[in-house]
């Protein structure tokens, strides 16, 4: 499976209607279904590099579902026992697919405060010696990974000198490493965020309520000062959903909400940027993590 990870192809999506063309670099083409393959097999493969995993340890991470499917994939491959710690707010897909994949699972409840579950996997590593920790709201190597691979993958598919970049954050990770490759080779590039209009804590406001799973958690996380940013741009919970509907009926993209998050957002910035501007964005994970959300609310089956 390591070798299907990463150098995901660039597509460029016409909107008509809009009159601008986004690029979107499809993540959601990684083999478990998300961009979180990158840091699940980097940070294993680097600690494996370093002497830091004995047969008997224990990969222990606090996520929203996807780095948990990644490291749960990683972990069964290379014969590591896996706990993930997650939100009892997170789809039950991603649980069913990380015990599925034989990894433990404890759920918390987190009220809103995903800090929770990280000082969890601190007090359960400081307990217990087997366990390893990515820690992926701090480990640079998520920023150096995305700078290393994701950003110099895009700066070689874009079809010239970027504009703008836009994407959501969870930890971080994606808008820091991609951000810094970018902004290196083109200094006039705009790197934006693109945080959920409900949500919107770069902007200043509170966090509240949204259902762009698997971004913005409720905190500024520590990774995101590396990131050279130029400004946001919200997007609401209904704007996301309806974009996202629009890249699996018009484009035939099966993918996540925050994917159409994240294109929203890009479609805002090309029409502000002019036609000719390369704008990026990414479709991070897989429409199937979503079936028991929102996203598919309206095409549930009635009863006849
Ligand atoms: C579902 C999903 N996972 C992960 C990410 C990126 O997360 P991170 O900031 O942790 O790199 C995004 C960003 O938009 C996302 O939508």
């Amino acid at each position: 499976m390591f070798s299907l990870i990463g150098n995901t192809p660039m597509v460029p999506l016409h909107f008509r209607r809009e009159g601008v063309t986004v690029h979107a670099k499809c993540e959601f083409l990684n083999p478990t279904g998300s961009i979180k393959d990158r840091f699940a097999s980097s940070v294993v493969l680097d600690a494996e590099r370093r002497g830091r995993l004995q047969p008997e340890s224990i990969l222990l991470e606090c996520t929203s579902g996807n780095t948990g499917i990644a490291l749960a994939t990683v972990g069964a491959v290379m014969g590591y026992r896996v706990t993930i710690l997650m939100s009892s707010s997170a789809s039950p897909e991603r649980r069913r697919l990380i015990q599925h994949l034989g990894a433990e699972l404890i759920l918390f409840e987190s009220e809103g405060r995903y800090q929770t579950g990280i000082d969890m996997s601190r007090s359960m590593a400081a307990a217990d010696a087997r366990y390893f920790l990515p820690r992926q709201f701090e480990n640079p190597l998520n920023v150096e990974d995305h700078e290393r691979h994701t950003g110099q993958e895009i700066l070689r598919q874009a079809p010239g000198p970027v504009d703008v970049f836009v994407t959501g954050f969870g930890t971080g990770g994606t808008l820091a490493g991609c951000g810094q490759a970018i902004k290196a080779r083109y200094p006039q590039a705009r790197i934006l965020a693109m945080e959920p209009a409900e949500a919107a804590m770069l902007a200043g406001e509170c966090p509240c309520c949204h259902y762009i799973e698997g971004v913005a958690d409720g905190f500024l996380p520590p990774l995101l000062k590396a990131a050279p940013l130029d400004g946001e741009i919200k997007v609401t919970s209904t704007d996301a959903l309806a974009m996202t509907l629009r890249l699996h009926r018009e484009f035939g993209l099966l993918v996540g909400t925050s994917s159409g998050a994240n294109v929203a957002a890009a479609v805002r910035a090309a029409q502000d940027a002019g036609p000719k501007a390369v704008v990026v964005t990414l479709l991070c994970d897989r429409a199937d993590r979503y079936f028991s959300t929102r996203l598919f609310e309206e095409s549930k089956p009635s009863l006849a």
